[in-house]
């Protein structure tokens, strides 16, 4: 494909994920991100970063404009579950408003493509799992409401403006970059597998485990964790989906679930050594278990991740937490 991605939000954990693999795969790629949460460092040097808010629909103009894009990746947006029940404006204003800005950005230049970044947020408490990307979508945080109200939005568009669509559901993004240099990096941390192997790193007493009375297996909760350069890779078979499809949704899991503890025996492995646990109470909201049906992105998507073993997962988040730049 010719021509130009944008890649919003592409200095953040998985945006930039996306970017290298791109970048790796041959496309010319410009970066659009106010680096509220992304990191300069995680861009490659060749590559434009315009330190920009996607809501600045003159700056995305003008931007679409200097680079000649042709396509857009959509990942900036505020993400953490916890926040968007205390600040839902917040969320609103920089995923919604935000979003409907870069569409009106892309529609005067006349760019109609793009592939956005949702979440299996937008399923809520699921009714059984795996689950299908026919499944309710009965979000339980103003987090997962955002990616619902954007994915209808996009599904407007495509009907009413021509643009050409692609969502992927993410699961539990994890892991870093094998090759070294960009991995996870979020400020503060709230995700399991980086706090579990900053406590192995001893850069924190503990890590806490969110609840041991869910009805699993072992009493803590379950997710898909999902390598982020093979969600990297899915995004750049989307992009080139839109070749051949107006508009898909798309799970992007393992489909397969780990707990709590699962996954801090794992480190275990990894690390060589005893994490110290600290056994606390259920985090509101927290389902108990979410596994993604991914049979839709493989058979459609030719989807075939690479790094889908969980030691390996783990193993390249914890190569990344001890070479990371600190501070
Ligand atoms: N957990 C702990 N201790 C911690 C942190 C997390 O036990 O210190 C548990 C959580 O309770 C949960 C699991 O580890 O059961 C994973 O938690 P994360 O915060 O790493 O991830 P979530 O599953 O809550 O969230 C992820 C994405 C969200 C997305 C959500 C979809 O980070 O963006 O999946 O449900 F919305």
């Amino acid at each position: 494909m010719s021509g130009m991605v944008l890649v919003t939000g592409g200095a953040g954990y998985i945006g930039s994920h996306t970017v290298w693999r791109l970048v790796r795969n041959g496309y010319q790629v410009a970066v659009f991100d106010n680096l509220s949460t992304g990191h300069r460092w995680a861009v490659p040097q060749d590559v434009p970063l315009i330190v920009g808010d996607i809501a600045d629909m003159a700056r995305v103009t003008t931007t679409i404009r200097k680079f000649h894009v042709t396509s857009v990746v959509h990942f900036a947006a505020s993400s953490l579950v916890g926040e968007s029940m205390i600040e839902p404006r917040t969320y609103y204003t920089n995923n919604v408003i935000g979003t409907l800005h870069l569409l009106d950005a892309m529609r005067t230049t006349g760019v109609d493509r793009i592939v956005f970044s949702s979440s299996a947020a937008v399923y809520g408490e699921p009714a059984s799992v795996p689950i299908g990307e026919d499944s309710a979508l009965v979000p339980t945080n103003v987090y997962g409401r955002t990616k619902v109200v954007i994915e209808g939005i996009l599904h407007d568009y495509v009907v009413a403006y021509g643009l050409r669509s692609v969502s992927l559901r993410y699961f539990n993004a994890a892991g870093a970059d094998p090759d070294g240099g960009i991995g996870e990096d979020h400020d503060p941390e709230t995700h399991l597998m980086p706090l579990v192997l900053q406590a192995a790193a001893g850069r924190r007493p503990s890590v806490s485990v969110f609840g041991s009375d869910y009805p699993t297996a072992d009493g803590t909760c379950v997710r898909d964790y999902v390598h982020v350069n093979d969600l990297a890779d899915a995004h750049v078979l989307a992009l080139e989906s839109l070749e051949w499809q107006t508009e898909a949704t798309y799970n992007l899991g393992n489909g397969a679930g780990f707990s709590v503890r699962q996954i801090i025996e794992a480190a275990q492995q990894v690390v060589g050594h005893d994490i110290p646990v600290f056994e606390a109470g259920r985090r509101a909201g927290d389902p108990a278990v979410l596994i993604a049906s991914n049979r839709l992105a493989i058979k459609e998507l030719g989807w075939t991740p690479q790094l889908a073993d969980l030691e390996t997962i783990v193993q390249t988040a914890w190569n990344w937490e001890q070479h990371r730049p600190i501070g």
